[in-house]
């Protein structure tokens, strides 16, 4: 296998900032995303900024309609995007801050082949406002998680996850900074795995990789 030929084409799904779609494309850029391109991003907001940047990497970006709901693809919507991510020819569908549940056409469309990321160590803390829960509720650590996607919100196999310290005085604005940093590290890693084909749903650990510290793909 050559190195670093690009034959894994990845579709990236966002609503809004980007921060983790772009750090994608500088891994890629960088030579450290595998075998993996990013050959289109799609997101349900036209004034997503994930949009302008991918465009900005030369990349293909493109809105497509959620509607007629506002927090789960399906029906008609569901159909738009499952239509043009395969035309993209993705074989990996990545979730980078898209903030929509996907129901089953979607899933078993790209069956086990699908990962999101999300800012909490999972199982702890699924769904929304994460690092005030984790704040609120007194937690040493707090940190994010890659994982597979199945119909159950945030509850499909987790792949990796990073750990930080919650420290006295952190607000979620300020512990959030903090768990990003982590994410950009983390889920470059996990795309990578997967495109070098040494990492699948089924082959998936029942315990995730926790970065640097147990990385048995690590090399
Ligand atoms: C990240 O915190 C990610 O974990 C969550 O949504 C946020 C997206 O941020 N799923 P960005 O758009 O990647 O900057």
């Amino acid at each position: 296998m050559i190195a670093n030929q690009r034959d894994f084409p990845v579709a990236v799904l966002v609503s809004g900032r980007g921060s983790n779609m772009e750090a994608l494309l500088k891994a890629e850029q960088a030579g450290e995303l595998g075998r993996a391109t990013v050959r289109l991003v799609v997101s349900d907001n036209p004034e997503a900024k994930a949009l302008e940047i991918a465009r900005s990497y030369g990349v293909r970006a493109e809105y497509i309609d959620g509607a007629p709901f506002k927090t789960k693809l399906e029906g008609a919507a569901e159909e738009r995007y499952i239509q043009a991510i395969r035309e993209s020819g993705a074989r990996l569908v990545v979730m980078a801050g898209f903030m929509r549940m996907l129901k089953p056409a979607f899933i078993s469309a790209f069956s086990g082949r699908i990962v999101n990321i999300h800012p909490s160590l999972l199982p702890a803390y699924p769904g929304l406002h994460t690092h005030e829960r984790a704040i609120e509720a007194g937690e040493q650590f707090a940190g994010c998680t890659v994982h597979f996607v199945n119909e159950v919100m945030d509850g499909g196999k987790r792949i990796i996850q990073a750990r930080v310290p919650v420290k006295p005085g952190d607000t979620p604005e300020i512990l959030a900074v903090r768990v990003l940093e982590q994410e950009h590290q983390i889920f470059k890693r996990v795309i990578r795995w997967i495109s070098e084909g040494r990492l699948t749903e089924e082959t998936c650990p029942e315990e995730p990789f926790i970065f640097n510290e147990r990385m048995p793909l690590w090399n």
